[in-house]
């Protein structure tokens, strides 16, 4: 016998796979792809056997079958099944699963089309006591079934979710010798990538699993109407999953602190970059860091996982030291104003940390000097004098970020002194081009002084070693793993750490004392520190890598000093540290169609959103629905309005709103029986795999792509009840009654479901929608297990509550007036008071009276622009005059001029803000010792 078979081939490694394991004595060939074995096929057809006979056997699964029965162990009646399923259910959805992972490099997307397969195969293995397919040995089902998996199975970097009973089955398998020998000889160890010239030589996949102008995003197969097509296992499977009963172990959303690592658990670390306290957060900011981070977190505990999650202000360095300057106020007390604005916006947004604190801590000074010794003592810091810009005018050495200059590499002519935002590259700020002070534009002189360096190419192959084995396992995003590469090529340098400034962690080393700590080796240490005040067991998440898994969120400009510069001070300091297991980086959110800015009165900031009257949970969604999760993005007040119309009130909203009052109106509040007819099934399938593509994709913090699947739940929801018109069969005889009842029995599981989706993302909406059914909290922890668990939560004669509406039209002129007021129409002084709590006007009496949404909206337009407040400006006046006393004694003193200063600013502060609450246009505030 000659067995003919060629490399790369998957359908070669069955043959070889079933060889090996029944040893039967035959001659192997190799040949090339295209080589003709069977002279009377008109097409290449490999592997092929030629049978004693002379005839041959081309199909890999006949072959199989042929070598088992001369070895003497026929197929039996079960073997055949799974023979005959391989070949017409696996197959298909295997050739394109490898299409797409081998050729096309959406490794990320094969769980799609694999799902259905998988899940099948899986339940079916759960049911079975016996090792293997068929019994307690090796038959040619599992060695067909094995050897087509093996190249997806065996690639760990395809996360096809979790199928516990097939992983157990193929481990077996991996255990068995000459399975993995097969499996070596075809693929030559090179896993996908050893197919790749033979899936070239393959026509591309054309049924109905894939259209070109919609290349799999949406579902696996669909019909030629576009509506995905569901297999009968799937319809079956998912039958079976909703008879399940709920999960009895106690909730994970009711946590106690403090939450500390634990054995067997997954232990997630999840932190969000620490926001500047200087500065407002503006909607990017949130997008980017807080949110994302706390949808994770939230999903995480739903899971099941232990998750710490941890976050707090940025406080040192010279921006806090400006603004306080501005403020007239110390740096302290600017941290702790701003600490606590920040504190108010994260809780609107209802960003539900486990701590969030500050840098500006004693533990901060102890973690961060431990860190400096050790780092010192194992060689990794080195002296350097370096040359500095200091600004005569303000009498300051000048931090990176406040000289601007053209930058060395790309000319672009607002480069910071620390990095450049056009191309990337770090700068020193001595190299800009024409460097001016961003404070008072003048031009800085350059400055010698001594500093200390982070010796980063001493700890390169170290990082590089570490960031291999990080990036292969762990969750990096695409520009997070991008921009890490770019550092490295161009090869790490010295990075100095420390800093001629006052407001700062101090250097410990007697030579240095006058310094502190540059920003960015301080801030990251933050997170430590900010969980040492936590619990004084911090080490146990901080110095645990075996044990504890590192999430780090963060916008794409914070990667280098995530990724690099802060592993290399925890990889030098020898500690063993936790390090970044996963880095989920975004990239920029646009504010229509310019950027956030300040200064210039443009765009929504945190502590303005509440002030729109649009509700916490529709900004999340909104935002989180255009998470530049891969690309840039925008916020764009008509699209925010389309989608809260269109996606929240007419989809969701709708859905669950009609199920929710079928179950009041027709069946008096209580869930009618269910006779499940295939049809419902069907949709129990429907609404399983979009689940499951959910659990997939946020597993992998895909967080705006999964949010899609929730939406196409209620989608196939809307459509159920449509199709089904449980209002009409409620009035007709029993059987359509008791359809009627299924309809809706159905379909308020299906919202209760949802809630359970949405409550990463709405919390409070997804807490009100299971309020409004009743439903047990227990559905939370059954829904989100292992690859998706769709069960009857609401089972017939459950009492739901008082169903109302959960969401409210946003109309035009409303949106008209919200994007006049934030589209940089207001003067820099009103933006600056609708930033400030404290003197933002609260909405006026009669715009809280008037009905309609956007009159109300027009009316607190009116009073944000003009900024009248009589009240207010009563309270200012006795302010003024109280402050103006408090200066004229401080003078009688003679007491310190800083100090005088700054009771003198305050002053200022609050004329120019009596002079808005009258309406006035306030004098800009003179800046003193600035020449103009
Ligand atoms: O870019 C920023 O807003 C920084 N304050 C982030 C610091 S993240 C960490 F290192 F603390
Ligand atoms: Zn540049």
């Amino acid at each position: 016998m000659k067995l003919f078979v060629s490399e790369g081939n998957p359908h070669c490694l069955k043959v070889l796979a079933a060889l090996e394991v029944t040893g039967v004595k035959c001659d192997v060939q190799y040949v090339n792809h295209e080589e003709r074995v069977v002279p009377f096929l008109s097409r290449p057809a490999l592997p092929a056997l030629l049978l004693p006979s002379g005839l041959h056997l081309f199909s890999s699964n006949a072959i199989c079958r042929y070598l088992f029965e001369v070895n003497g162990q026929d197929s039996s009646e079960l073997c055949n099944h799974w023979l005959e399923w391989e070949a017409t259910e696996l197959q298909p959805a295997l050739l394109h699963a490898l299409h797409m992972a081998v050729l096309q490099g959406k490794g990320s997307e094969v769980s799609k089309v694999l799902q259905g397969p998988l899940n099948y195969l899986d339940q079916s293995l759960s049911k079975k006591s016996t090792p293997y397919l068929t019994g307690e040995a090796v038959s040619v089902a599992d060695v067909v079934l094995w050897a087509a998996l093996y190249p997806i199975l065996s690639d760990s970097s395809l996360a096809l979710g979790e199928h516990k009973s097939v992983k157990i089955w193929f481990d077996h398998g991996a255990a068995v010798h000459n399975l993995q020998c097969a499996a070596q000889k075809v693929l030559q160890g090179k896993g996908l990538q050893g197919m790749k010239s033979y899936m070239q030589k393959q026509p591309a996949p054309q049924s109905s699993q894939c259209r070109d102008t919609q290349p799999c995003n949406s579902s696996p197969a669909e019909s030629e109407e576009g509506e995905r097509l569901v297999s009968e296992e799937e319809i079956e499977a998912a039958a079976l999953t909703w008879g399940k009963s709920l999960n009895n172990r106690p909730l994970v959303v009711n946590r106690q602190h403090p939450i500390l690592p634990e054995e067997g658990k997954r232990n997630l670390l999840v932190t969000s970059a620490l926001p500047y306290v200087n500065n407002v957060p503006h909607l990017g900011n949130i997008i980017g860091c807080v949110l994302s981070a706390d949808v994770f977190s939230r999903y995480g505990r739903l899971r099941g996982w232990n998750v710490l999650f941890v976050c707090g202000t940025d406080e040192y360095g010279t921006a806090t030291e400006n603004k306080a300057r501005e403020e007239g106020l110390t740096p302290q007390q600017i941290c702790d104003k701003y600490h606590a604005v920040h504190s108010s916006i994260y809780k609107w947004f209802q960003i539900d940390f486990d701590y969030f604190g500050r840098t500006t801590t004693e533990k901060q000074t102890e973690i961060a000097q431990n860190i400096f010794w050790r780092l010192h003592e194992h060689g990794f810091l080195v002296e350097d004098t370096v040359e500095q810009l200091r600004c005569e005018s303000c009498q300051r050495f000048l931090a990176d970020r406040f000289v601007e200059g053209i930058c060395p590499h790309c000319s672009y002519p607002e480069a910071r002194g620390d990095q450049c935002d056009k191309c990337g590259r770090l700068i020193n700020a001595v190299e800009l081009r024409e460097p001016q002070c961003k404070v008072c534009r003048q031009t800085p002189v350059i400055r010698s002084s001594k500093h200390l360096f982070l010796d980063l190419p001493k700890l390169e192959t170290q990082l590089e070693q570490w960031l291999d084995k990080s990036t292969g396992t762990g969750d990096w995003t695409a520009n997070a793993k991008q921009i890490t590469r770019s550092w490295l090529r161009d090869g790490l340098k010295p990075r100095c750490i420390t800093r001629d400034l006052k407001w700062g962690t101090p250097v410990p080393h007697p030579d240095f004392k006058e310094k502190v700590f540059y920003v960015w080796f301080d801030a990251p240490i933050g997170y430590l520190s900010i969980t040492a005040n936590y619990t004084d067991k911090w080490e146990t998440w901080w110095k645990n890598p075996h044990q504890v898994e590192l999430y780090n969120f963060m916008a794409k400009d914070n990667v280098p000093f995530h990724s690099v510069v802060f592993p290399c001070s925890l990889l030098g300091a020898q500690d063993n540290y936790t390090l970044v297991n996963h880095l989920v980086a975004t990239e920029y959110l646009n504010y229509e169609d310019t950027k956030f800015s300040k200064s210039r009165g443009v765009g929504v900031f945190g502590d303005m959103a509440k002030d729109t009257g649009i509700p916490s949970d529709v900004w999340r969604f909104y935002l989180l629905y255009v998470r530049p999760e891969g690309q840039d993005s925008a916020f764009s007040w008509a699209d925010m309005a389309t989608k809260n119309n269109s996606e929240l009130l007419n989809n969701l909203g709708n859905f669950i709103n009609r199920a929710g009052m079928f179950v009041t109106k027709f069946f008096e509040g209580c869930v009618p029986a269910m006779e499940l007819q295939h049809e419902d099934k069907k949709l129990l399938a429907l609404v399983g795999w979009e689940l499951q593509q959910y659990i997939q994709l946020m597993d992998k913090v895909k967080i705006r792509d999964a949010l899609k699947h929730i939406l196409n739940i209620s989608r196939h929801g809307n459509q159920y009840i449509q199709v089904n018109e449980p209002w009409k069969k409620i009035k007709g005889g029993d059987t359509e009654r008791q359809r009627a009842g299924t309809v809706t029995g159905v379909s308020v599981n299906v919202s209760c479901l949802l809630s359970v989706m949405l409550y990463p993302y709405m919390p409070a909406v997804s807490q009100t929608i299971r309020d409004q059914l009743n439903a047990p909290q227990s559905c939370i922890n059954t829904m989100l297990q292992g690859t998706g668990t769709f069960v009857c939560a609401l089972s017939a004669g459950h009492r739901i509550g008082t169903v109302s509406p959960l969401f409210q039209k946003l109309e035009v002129d409303q949106i008209e007036a919200l994007k006049k007021r934030f589209g940089g129409q207001q003067t820099t002084a009103q933006a600056a008071a609708s930033s400030q709590p404290a003197t933002m006007p609260a909405p006026a009496a009669p715009a809280a009276a008037a009905a309609a949404a956007a009159a109300a909206a027009a009316a607190a337009e009116v009073v944000a622009v003009s900024g009248v407040d009589p009240e207010k400006a009563k309270q200012l006046t006795q302010a003024v005059a109280e402050q103006g006393e408090k200066v004229r004694a401080l003078k009688a003193q003679k007491a310190e001029k800083t100090v005088i200063t700054a009771e003198v600013a305050k002053l200022l502060d609050l004329k120019k803000q009596l002079a808005l609450a009258e309406g006035k246009s306030p004098e800009p505030a003179p800046q003193k010792g600035k020449k103009k």
